[in-house]
């Protein structure tokens, strides 16, 4: 049993922006039921102070002349132990926990989590008077990246890992930041936390951490090309023998069309009949045309360049010339949505948008429709496409990332052998997506086929179980080198 130190910027159900709140909110839950000791740390924003139940302060301490206490209490739905930091200056912000309303960065971002980073650094070293000394630090994504940085200092240290979640959110701050944040010197060159003279936080986990993982092994090979790499494939090259790729599960207590509390009928491969009344629900519900035999097309993500929309823009009234229903959940970039608003006001019977974040309505979306649209432009894992793949609607990718390793293309040869799940664009173009969306609607109007698929993609295993034991074998030999070291 190891002593895991989970940091993370977001856990659901407390904050969630994308999947790595679903990640941190069920990774460790996963840890802990195969005999692992684990403490998740986040922000304690406003909102996650909001939704905690029972706490207690267990440590008072000041970083940057701000008090900051340290709250326990537990991951709500699990035994989990959260500790929180809590700054209210810093993180009791009215927006979300990275941006304002209008999608803009905190000014005070590198201040904000850098103070987090310190205080994850001093329960790391168990120097706050919390009786725990963890084995391994495991942190994710840019807003911890200074950990493993700080760490490395240290003669007396846990085991770093750090995972990537997305090479292209890098945590840049000016050179003067670094200054103001008073880091240590060391820390300052181009093998450290310098990038072309900015500072940076994902730096601190790229360069320093004794293990570095990414959310799918495809990704993990991607990102040592100069196409995915962000500048940073050089550096990844460098460590790649430190370097592995661990595919996400999903949380099988919120995503799992036999339970799920969202839906109007439940269903399970063996009652697939029972997902047609989910999609009249939803047709009833954003006064689309009923009618159960019309395909219908779901998406729910950030509107980002990311997830494929100069792809999907320029194919919106193409694809309106075909017979489906369209239905995009979304917030993001605000000239996407403008962009998004104006195709759908064109389209009222068949395009529903709805701008906002709203995690009951991302279910009832998954359970009614028919097809998931995801042609990311990159895609280190993608819960989506797995949710989609658990609840029989059959996802349309193009072929990166996570996306490659969990979808297989409906072709006729991948048919016959009963493996395929989903629909692979053969390019990252508008045309090809256009192409595949004509392809899969062919294979709706053959029931038996697309039964087929859907049984296929609902029976495939996409629980944590798998994912937890590769984190509990490379713990444990990051475990086995450090002691080699000494
Ligand atoms: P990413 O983390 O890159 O955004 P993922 O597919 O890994 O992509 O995870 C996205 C998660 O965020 C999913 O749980 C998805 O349902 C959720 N999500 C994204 N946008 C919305 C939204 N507008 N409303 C509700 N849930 C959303
Ligand atoms: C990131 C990635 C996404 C991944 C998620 C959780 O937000 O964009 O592909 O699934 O993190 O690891």
């Amino acid at each position: 049993m190891s002593k895991i130190l989970y940091i993370s910027s977001e856990a659901f159900p407390l904050v969630k922006t994308g999947g790595l709140g679903d990640v941190a909110g069920s990774l460790p839950v996963a840890l802990l039921k195969n005999s692992q000791d684990v403490r998740l740390v986040i922000p304690a924003y406003k909102a996650v102070l909001d939704k905690i139940g029972r706490s207690k302060v267990r440590a008072e301490i000041t970083y940057y002349n701000l008090t900051v206490k340290i709250i326990e209490s537990r991951l709500p739905g699990s035994h989990v132990i959260i500790w929180l930091v809590d700054c209210p200056v810093l993180f009791d912000h009215p927006g979300g926990p990275y941006t304002d309303a209008q999608g803009d960065p905190w000014p005070d971002n590198a201040h904000r989590f850098a103070l987090f980073c310190r205080a994850a650094v001093d329960m790391a070293l168990n120097k706050l008077g919390l009786g725990w000394q963890p084995d391994i630090v495991h942190c994710n994504d840019w807003q911890t990246g200074l950990v493993p940085a700080l760490l490395s200092l240290e003669p007396e240290r846990p085991v770093t890992v750090f995972t990537i979640h997305n090479l292209a959110y890098q945590g840049l701050f000016d050179a003067q930041t670094f200054h103001d944040l008073q880091l240590p010197t060391e820390l300052w060159h181009l093998d450290g936390l310098e990038f072309y003279g900015q500072l940076s936080f994902i730096k601190g986990g790229l360069a320093f951490a004794d293990k570095i993982t990414t959310v799918s092994p495809t990704y993990a090979l991607e990102i040592l090309q100069p196409a995915f790499g962000y500048g940073l494939d050089g550096l990844l090259t460098h460590r790649r023998t430190h370097l592995s790729g661990i595919l996400n599960g999903i949380d099988e207590k919120h995503w799992n069309p036999g339970t799920d509390k969202h839906l109007r009928q439940p269903y399970n491969r063996r009652s697939l009949q029972k997902k047609g009344p989910n999609k009249l629900a939803l047709q009833e519900e954003l006064s689309l045309p009923i009618d159960t035999s019309i395909p219908m097309i779901g998406m729910v993500s950030r509107l980002v360049e990311q997830k494929g929309l100069e792809l999907i823009l320029p194919s919106l009234d193409t694809l309106m010339g075909l017979p489906l229903q369209l239905v995009i959940l979304g917030t993001g970039v605000k000239a996407y949505e403008q962009q998004l608003r104006q195709v759908a006001a064109r389209h009222e019977q068949q395009l529903k948008l709805i701008i906002g974040y709203d995690e009951a309505l991302a279910h009832r979306i998954e359970a009614a429709s028919d097809i998931y649209l995801m042609p990311s432009i990159f895609e280190p894992c993608g819960l989506n496409q797995l949710y989609s793949l658990c609840y029989g609607t059959l996802p349309i990718v193009t072929s990166v990332g996570g996306l490659a390793d969990t979808v297989v293309d409906a072709s006729d040869e991948n048919i016959q052998q009963g493996s395929a799940n989903g629909f692979i664009l053969t390019d990252k173009t508008s045309k090809a997506l256009i192409n595949t969306v004509q392809r899969a609607l062919r294979l709706y109007q053959q029931p038996d086929i697309w039964r087929q698929l859907q049984i296929t993609a609902m029976s495939g295993n996409y629980s944590w179980q798998a994912s937890a034991e590769h984190y509990i074998a490379l713990y444990t030999e990051a475990l086995s080198e450090q002691k080699v070291d000494h």
